[in-house]
């Protein structure tokens, strides 16, 4: 058996169409070395000869596939990633919704969580508003199509790269917010009251989920086309109020789909008519 051997092209194509269909993710041949380095390892510890063995097992076995999403998603995420939009969401966010919503709780849809940094991150923000504002309210829900990485999320524990940022540039936050055993740092109860974590596909309609004031959907669009990008944000914008805020991640812009939001100001937007969107953008 020799793993390493050319894959027909066949198979690297069947390969990086059952990432499509499972995720949504769009790959191309170029990243055909990328996905099998993630693969190489799964396909020997299954003891296939090779990767289209793996195929036939992908075709028959559901808790496969939870592996297979597992392997092929980015899970790269960290503590207050982009920092102006954590500035924008504790100086102005806050304020202005608490302003016109007082006595209704906030709901936030971390939506591709991740390993939950971003979540847990905008918990930190809600709690130190509310330490201003004692009646202020709020429940954070994260989701991720990848089960794997969501056992992170709600573990919320610690360590490395992630938790260094954090000890370097919120090292209040860090000492407040969690319980720290070494080089480890672990989420304390009093945030984790507020935040909760399920597995969800951006690509179905988020129904169970409820309905949000503010939704972070950062660094998961780039890994879709066009039309996927438009399915999942027609599918976000149902999960939004009225007047919600939608968040994107430093390399995304809304510009080239059309999906009835109106850009705000960079990497934020609301729900509007996408033609003042573009309109605005350009400007
Ligand atoms: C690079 S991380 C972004 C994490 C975080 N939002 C941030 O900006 O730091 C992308 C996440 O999107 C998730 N993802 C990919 N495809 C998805 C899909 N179809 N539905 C839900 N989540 C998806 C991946 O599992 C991964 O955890």
């Amino acid at each position: 058996m020799d793993i390493d051997k050319d894959v027909e092209a066949s198979v690297q194509r069947a390969l990086i169409e059952q990432v499509r269909r499972h995720t949504g993710i769009a790959m191309n041949e170029r990243k055909w070395t990328m996905l099998k380095g993630r693969l190489r390892r799964r396909v020997m510890a299954l003891g296939l000869p090779d990767y289209r063995d793996y195929l036939q097992v992908l075709d028959t076995s559901s808790e496969e596939v939870r592996d297979f999403i597992d392997l092929v998603t980015t899970n790269e995420t960290s503590f207050f990633r982009t920092p102006r939009i954590w500035e924008y969401l504790a100086q102005s966010f806050l304020p202005q919704w608490y302003a016109a919503h007082a006595g209704t709780p906030l709901r936030v849809w971390s939506a591709a969580a991740s390993s939950g940094e971003e979540a847990w991150t905008t918990a930190m923000l809600c709690e130190e508003f509310r330490a201003r504002e004692a009646a202020f309210r709020y429940a954070i829900v994260g989701t991720d199509i990848s089960d794997g990485i969501l056992a992170s999320a709600r573990a919320g524990s610690y360590q490395g790269r992630s938790i260094e940022g954090l000890r370097a540039n919120h090292p209040a936050l860090l000492q407040k917010w969690f319980r720290s055993e070494g080089a480890r740092a672990t989420v304390n109860d009093a945030l984790r009251t507020h935040v909760s974590f399920r597995q969800h596909n951006l690509y179905s309609v988020p129904r169970e989920l409820g309905q949000f004031d503010l939704v972070l959907l950062r660094n998961v669009l780039i890994y879709f086309d066009l039309d996927g990008q438009q399915a999942v944000l027609a599918n976000v914008r149902r999960a939004m109020k009225p007047d919600a805020i939608l968040i994107v991640g430093e390399s995304e812009s809304l510009s080239r789909v059309s999906t009835g939001f109106t850009f705000e100001q960079p990497l934020i937007y609301r729900i509007g008519d996408h033609r003042e969107e573009r309109d605005h953008e350009h400007a």
